[in-house]
This record gives C-alpha cells, structure tokens and sequence, in this order.
C-alpha cells in the first residue's frame, strides 16, 4: 500500500484503482460501530439505509426517514475520523427530483457531518445536480433494495443479455453523471468484472465477485449481529450475537444467584470499614 493519508478523500478513492490499492467498505450506524469501523482501518463507513433492517427491525429498507438517517449520521461521524463517511439516501428522499435530492444531501454534509452520499440506481439528473452542488456522489447498481417492489423482492440481478446490457448501461450513466464509485450489488460476478474494467471508477461490490475494485459488507452481517438473514455472501468474521447472547445470559444467572456484584465492584464508607478490610489491615 502506497501513502495512507490522516483523512481518506474522495479524489483518494477515486483513484484506488490507478495506485492498485483495494478499498474495503463497511457500513456503521452509530458512535461505536463508528469508531470500531474507522480503528480497524477501513477506507470508507457508509451509514446505510440497511439501518432500517439491522438496527431497526423493519422487514425492508423502504420506511427509514431522513431524520431517521440523519440521527444514524450524526452519531456515526463521532466515531470516524480517517474513513470516508458516506450517507445514503434514503427511499423518497431524491425520487421527486433533483432539487429535493440536494435539498436533502446538503443536511447530511452540513447538519451530519457526510463527506458524500450514495444514491441506489441510475437516477442521472438526480446524481448530475449533486455533482453541480458540489455534493460527492457514489452510485449503486444492481440489487437496489429501494426497488424491491419493482423486482418483487430481494433478487439477483443483471442475468440474461438484455439486463446484462442494462446494467453496463447504467453503469456507464452514472459514471458519466459524474459519480466518484460505484456499488455492485447482487450481480453475476462476470458482469462485474465487465463492468469493472469498462470504468474508470473504482467498483465496490457486496454479492459481486472479487472482480470488483473494494468490497462492501453491511456491520451487523460480517460480525453476526444480524441473525434473521444470512446472504450466501456475507462472510461472519465473527460470531458477537451469540457471544452477546452468552455474556447477557451469565450475567442473569449472576444476579439471580447474588454472585453479581462482589465486594469489589462496590463502594465502602472508611468510617464503617467491611469485616474483609479490618482482615487485610489488621490480620483476622
Ligand atoms: O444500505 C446499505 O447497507 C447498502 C450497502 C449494502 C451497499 O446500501
């Protein structure tokens, strides 16, 4: 790895590709998922509107709000300081055009603290006015779950000649629109490697193949938080909702047996020393 600089910048993503360096991505939606994220060392936080889901508990990622993603922000850019931090758009919040788009991603740069935001598909006029507003876009083709009524749930997309094309062509616009990087997800890892090389962007992919220029996995899935769906991509690299589990289940146990808390993990008045100090002062 060449130069790793204090603060990682968009023009440095963009050019992950021309230094042969692969950006790792991972998503964050608080102060502590924030700062793990960032000290672990990776490239850029995006604080998704799979919020919804992992942190929420909806079934889909539809009903998040923007209050809702801008409190997630907020919170998550406390705990970075070298990641990029990405915001994404949330469902209904650039579909009625590109002035409600910037109006929106202008609160999450001035009110959250987001050095860019994502948009999920080939909104071309939406992603132009951002670049013109000066607000660093990321693209995000293929499985788009914000348009999981149109595909009819969570599907593999970009199967078939005619959707492969597609999805080159979309993938194309949103370069030439200006975006900085562009999200695969959910697609046959071939097309992404076609994709990848037809682009001067670097690609991150999740359900993408190793074609791509970085990788994103959703937090609460890469560390086992997640237990309800496990995507045949995801990759646990950790098990903490079982550990969690576990160390909430001792310490019930504890309590309910009186071995939580010991003397230790108390306070004592020195005017009324416990039987155990007068021992250790004075002998028994
Ligand atoms: O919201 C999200 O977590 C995402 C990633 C899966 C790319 O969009």
């Amino acid at each position: 790895m060449g130069h790793v600089p204090k603060r990682i910048t968009v023009p440095f993503v963009r050019e992950a590709r021309a230094r042969g360096e692969r950006l790792a991505m991972v998503t964050a939606y608080d102060y502590p998922s924030g700062r793990l994220a960032d000290s672990a060392g990776v490239d850029l936080v995006l604080v998704g509107d799979s919020v919804a889901m992992v942190v929420l508990g909806h079934a889909d990622t539809l009903s998040v709000t923007m209050e809702e993603m801008l409190h997630h922000v907020r919170a998550t850019r406390r705990g970075v300081e070298r990641a990029l931090l990405v915001a994404d758009m949330p469902y209904g919040s650039f579909h009625l055009g590109p002035r409600q788009a910037v109006e929106n991603a202008l609160r999450f740069v001035k009110e959250g603290g987001a050095s860019a935001v994502k948009i999920e598909g080939a909104r071309i006029d939406v992603i132009e006015a951002l670049v013109e507003a000066e607000v660093p876009v990321m693209g995000h083709v293929g499985l788009t779950p914000q348009s999981i009524h149109k595909f009819g749930g969570f599907k593999v997309q970009g199967r078939g000649a005619e959707a492969r094309s597609a999805l080159l062509a979309a993938a194309r616009a949103v370069e030439g629109a200006g975006a900085f990087a562009l999200v695969l997800e959910c697609i046959p890892s071939e097309l992404a490697r076609e994709v990848t090389s037809a682009l001067a962007i670097p690609t991150i992919g999740i359900g993408a193949g190793a074609a791509c220029d970085g990788q994103v996995l959703v937090y609460h899935d890469l560390l086992g938080i997640e237990e309800r769906i496990a995507p045949r991509f995801v990759r646990r690299y950790a098990e903490i909702g079982r550990a969690t589990r576990e160390a909430l289940a001792a310490y019930v146990a504890d309590v309910r047996s009186g071995a939580f808390p010991n003397e230790s993990e108390g306070f004592e008045d020195p005017a009324f020393p416990t039987q155990q100090t007068i021992e250790r002062l004075y002998g028994s």
